[in-house]
């Protein structure tokens, strides 16, 4: 087995900073030695002085679309891509082509994981209006967890009625993954918009339609439910400030209600459609400045308990479409550590908890064992960053094979430089190593 010293690197873990040498023998962490360590019989050595050493991210919310919408996107390019970005574990959403509605199909993403992503994954059990049987059926040890759209978004995978809520909210047995949106209030809005602009939407208004208001009634409803059913319950890309309300401040440990971020709702704002358009449509939308400075303190306050990517990409042509049509979503994987990395560097953020958000809570919220953490005898899923490099993003540098960003023409200062996954390196300077196959996640529940 190989043997690797990374010496001298600042590592960011468990709420610190701290200068060590980190020794990686085969695929775990053999020792972190805040003191230094002398030379390790047969190990190579990569000197870090200057540069941070993270635990590698793990992103809840993907849409790598294998099966059936392999145009926008495909496993081996979208864990490229996050490999590249410094994510080195990832749970993909159902909506895929087919539908991951039963445990053949769910199984069958898993066979595709295991033939070609570069990192760590897990795929999501998808529930439809039909399917609980089969839902129930799902292993929380070997999947992360159920993901239903309460309202709709890409695919057409909604379930809104009430008795169907009612019993899934009881019965769900693991982890309940949520899409909040209210669909009738998006209509009443989207109604108004057509009687007034035609064809013609402006972008601009994509907030306004898929509402605030819209985000509050289903989640609110959401976590009412929840609370009469003791659902463990995680309500993905929160986008406004008054959803925040609705879940407590504090640590993770013991609640049964947790709410994730995505990094575009921390970075853009609704001044940014004019600049962006189509590019930076996501349901739910990117909202007013205020709903971001308010969901930033969140992640502060720890309302807010994991920072996410719903990457989700479409290609250029379809983005380019009229309002009605254009498609939502967009690739972020690549770019949002050093985004939120760059968000502590102005002070928005400490890195510590960046790495709270994007590492260690996730692997503690799924309870995904000897992962998210830099920790002897845990796995080598480590990043390695360079905090004074400045770099632009550019369209030539791009994984995803939808082949554009909404970052493009970017600064960022921090660049990630190598990332090793169950201690095999599969991103150096700029190249990925398409050989290496990451682990299907186990969970400890
Ligand atoms: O913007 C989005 N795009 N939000 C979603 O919920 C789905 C995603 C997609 O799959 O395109």
């Amino acid at each position: 087995m190989e043997k690797l010293v990374i010496r001298d690197a600042l590592v960011v873990n468990d709420g610190r900073s701290f200068q060590a040498d980190v020794l990686v023998h085969g695929d775990r962490i053999e020792r972190v030695a805040e003191e230094g360590m002398g030379a390790a019989a047969g190990a190579k050595e990569l000197i870090a002085r200057g540069k941070l050493l993270l635990p590698g991210a793990i992103d809840d919310q993907v849409h790598f679309r294998e099966p059936g919408l392999t145009h926008k996107e495909d496993i081996a390019h979208g864990s490229a891509a996050a490999a590249a970005g410094g994510i080195t574990s990832y749970m993909e959403m159902p909506n895929t082509v087919p539908q991951a509605l039963t445990q053949e199909l769910l199984e069958e993403k898993y066979r595709m994981g295991a033939a070609s992503s570069v990192v760590n994954y897990s795929f999501f059990m998808g529930v439809g209006s039909h399917n609980l049987s089969e839902v129930l059926r799902t292993d929380p040890r070997t999947v992360c967890g159920l993901k239903a759209f309460l309202g709709s978004s890409t695919g057409d995978m909604v379930i809104n009625d009430d008795a169907a809520l009612d019993a899934l909210f009881r019965e769900a047995h693991m982890l309940l993954a949520i899409h909040a949106e209210h669909d009738p209030t998006i209509k009443q809005e989207l109604e108004k918009r057509v009687a007034r602009y035609g064809a013609d939407i402006p972008i601009e208004e994509h907030p306004l339609i898929r509402s605030a208001e819209a985000c509050y009634r289903s989640s609110s409803a959401a976590v009412a439910r929840a609370k009469a059913y003791g659902t463990r319950l995680h309500v993905l890309h929160i986008s406004t400030a008054r959803e925040l309300e609705l879940f407590e401040p504090g640590p993770l440990e013991g609640k049964r209600i947790t709410a994730e971020a995505c990094v575009h709702h921390l970075w853009f704002s609704d001044a940014d459609y004019r600049s962006k358009g189509t590019l930076i449509k996501w349901n739910p939308a990117v909202k007013t400045a205020a709903d971001r400075e308010a969901i930033r303190a969140a992640v502060n306050e720890g309302r807010i308990d994991v920072v996410a990517t719903d990457h989700a990409p479409h290609t250029l042509e379809e983005k380019a479409q009229a309002y009605q049509q254009c498609p939502s979503g967009g690739p972020l994987v690549q770019h949002a550590l050093p985004a939120m990395l760059e968000l502590a560097r102005e002070g928005v953020f400490t890195r510590e908890q960046v790495v709270e958000k994007m590492c260690h809570a996730p692997a503690r919220m799924f309870s995904i064992p000897d992962r998210g953490y830099i920790r002897e005898g845990w796995k080598a899923d480590l990043v390695l960053v360079d905090p004074e490099s400045p770099w632009t993003v550019t369209r030539e540098g791009l994984y995803s094979k939808c082949g554009w960003s909404p970052f493009e023409g970017q600064r960022f200062h921090n660049r990630v430089l190598r990332t090793w996954v169950n201690g095999r390196l599969v991103h150096a300077d700029g190249r990925v190593d398409r050989n290496v196959r990451g682990e299907r996640l186990r969970f400890d529940r």
